[in-house]
């Protein structure tokens, strides 16, 4: 690369030495070079490759804000993912995203999220259910479930049936399965299409496309409103007063689908792993949420009532951040404190450096809920940054809320053995969750 002043360099020879292990978990290997090199190192991965990694919150803030008009998304997500998903919000690029933003935003507003707070509850309600109190078990396919589940229902009511949810989170899962491998195995891309693979996860894709087309026909032939996302998004008019086109609205769908589902389960699994490891901290949150079910009915003011449930679910994303890394292409040359990268290199911020590094918090790798009581630090990024900051985080924050209020009032988490198991993949998942639940009463 070109014009990379500033920023040291680790060898190609320390990367391929070190490849089998990353291939397994990159995360060691980037924070020895972290260590070794500073907060900004730059990697040489082969091919004419090379990826400058940041660990540095203020150079994060400067390409995901302050100057982020220079900056788009790299590959990744605007062309490979978008393969399969199409140009929704988290795919599209320029002028089309910054159209589908304004248009959609209103309808993740706190105000419109607060109608939608009682089907996200029936929903976590039933999904919580199917834990089972007889012997340990994996919590993650229950979390995995009441993430889609929630999604669906804030978009559709009640209007999909079980067979048909069953369907769309199993092709959104087999789409994202399959962007992991092309990923993580370019050189296996002959094959991926040679073989058919690819084709086969375009032909589910577009299986999906046709549920939902069906779906959404289907509400507007009614001419029935069910307050739920659906109609938020069926209403919204751009400036010239046009309504989305349907297979826009398809694409965003199947965005909300894929955004919403494996990160919030991810993020519920990490922080019931964290509270086995803390039972005084389930005791804080099942008095927490027992005074503020007295006090109110409505959703909303329960969960102004749990401030501390919300402080541990915030803590649990700064340690295990399911977005674990967010990258950037610069359009132009740039430069920030001393260091120079030209246009077209490839910036990778590690959020879950950043959450751990000792510059930024006290006692990094503790779980300590009580730190996010204090003044919101700006070196927390669990949604993002900037212009393309999650559209969905107030409804996750909602959502996981109340699903730890939901499980901890309702059970004692133990049987947590050694340390938390992470398997980073495009986000950071965990893995071999098991744990006990005991019913409390
Ligand atoms: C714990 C749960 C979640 C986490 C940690 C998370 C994290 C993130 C992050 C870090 C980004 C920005 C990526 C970047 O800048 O490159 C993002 C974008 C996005 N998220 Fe989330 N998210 C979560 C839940 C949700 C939910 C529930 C939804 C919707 C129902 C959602 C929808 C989106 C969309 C549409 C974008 C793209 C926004 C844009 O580019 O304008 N997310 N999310």
């Amino acid at each position: 690369m070109k014009d990379t002043k500033g920023i040291s360099k680790v060898s190609r020879r320390h990367f391929y030495k070190s490849a089998l292990g990353i291939l397994r978990n990159p995360l060691p290997f980037h924070h020895h070079n972290f260590e070794k090199y500073g907060d900004t190192f730059l990697l040489n991965v082969g091919m004419g490759r090379e990826i400058i990694f940041s660990r540095d919150a203020a150079f994060a803030e400067y390409v995901l804000q302050k100057n982020q008009k220079n900056y788009k998304k790299s590959e990744i997500q605007t062309k490979d993912m978008a393969k399969y998903l199409g140009h929704g919000l988290l795919t599209a690029e320029g002028e089309l995203w910054k159209k589908q933003r304004k248009l959609i935003q209103p309808a993740f507003h706190k105000k419109q999220l607060a109608g939608l707070l009682d089907k996200v509850k029936a929903a976590i309600v039933v999904e919580l259910d199917k834990i089972r109190t007889d012997a340990p078990m994996d919590i993650f396919p229950v979390f995995n479930d009441l993430a889609f589940q929630t999604v669906v229902k804030s978009l559709f009511s009640a209007a999909v049936g079980q067979q048909e949810i069953n369907r769309l989170q199993y092709i959104t899962e087999a789409a994202q399965k399959m962007l992991v491998k092309e990923l993580r195995q370019p050189y296996l891309g002959w094959y991926f299409k040679g073989f058919g693979k690819i084709k086969k996860h375009l032909d589910l894709t577009d299986e999906a496309r046709q549920i939902l087309k069906r779906l959404i026909e289907e509400r507007k032939k009614s001419g029935e409103r069910q307050d739920d996302l659906l109609d938020m998004l069926l209403e919204a008019r751009y400036e010239d007063g046009t309504a989305m086109s349907e297979k826009q609205l398809i694409d965003e769908i199947l965005i909300l689908f894929t955004a919403g589902h494996e990160t919030t389960s991810n993020a519920l699994t990490f922080t019931s792993e964290l509270l086995a490891r803390n039972p005084e901290v389930q005791e804080k949150i099942a008095s927490e949420v027992e005074i503020a079910k007295k006090a109110s009915g409505d959703l909303m003011e329960f969960l102004k009532q749990c401030p501390y449930t919300q402080q541990v679910v915030e803590e649990g994303m700064r340690l295990y951040p399911p977005v674990y890394f967010i990258d950037r292409v610069p359009l132009e040359d740039d430069e920030f404190e001393g260091k120079s990268f030209p246009k077209g290199s490839s910036l990778l911020f590690s959020m879950y450096e950043i959450h751990r590094h000792p510059k930024y918090w006290k006692a990094p790798e503790e779980f300590r809920p009580e730190r996010f009581s204090e003044a919101r630090t700006s070196s927390y990024y669990p949604f993002g940054a900037g212009p393309r900051k999650c559209i969905g985080n107030n409804f996750a924050m909602y959502e996981m809320v109340i699903t730890i209020a939901e499980l901890v009032s309702k059970f004692r988490i133990s049987g947590a053995k050694g340390e938390i198991e992470i398997h980073p993949l495009i986000t950071l998942k965990p893995k071999n969750a098991i744990l006990k639940f005991d019913l409390r009463k």
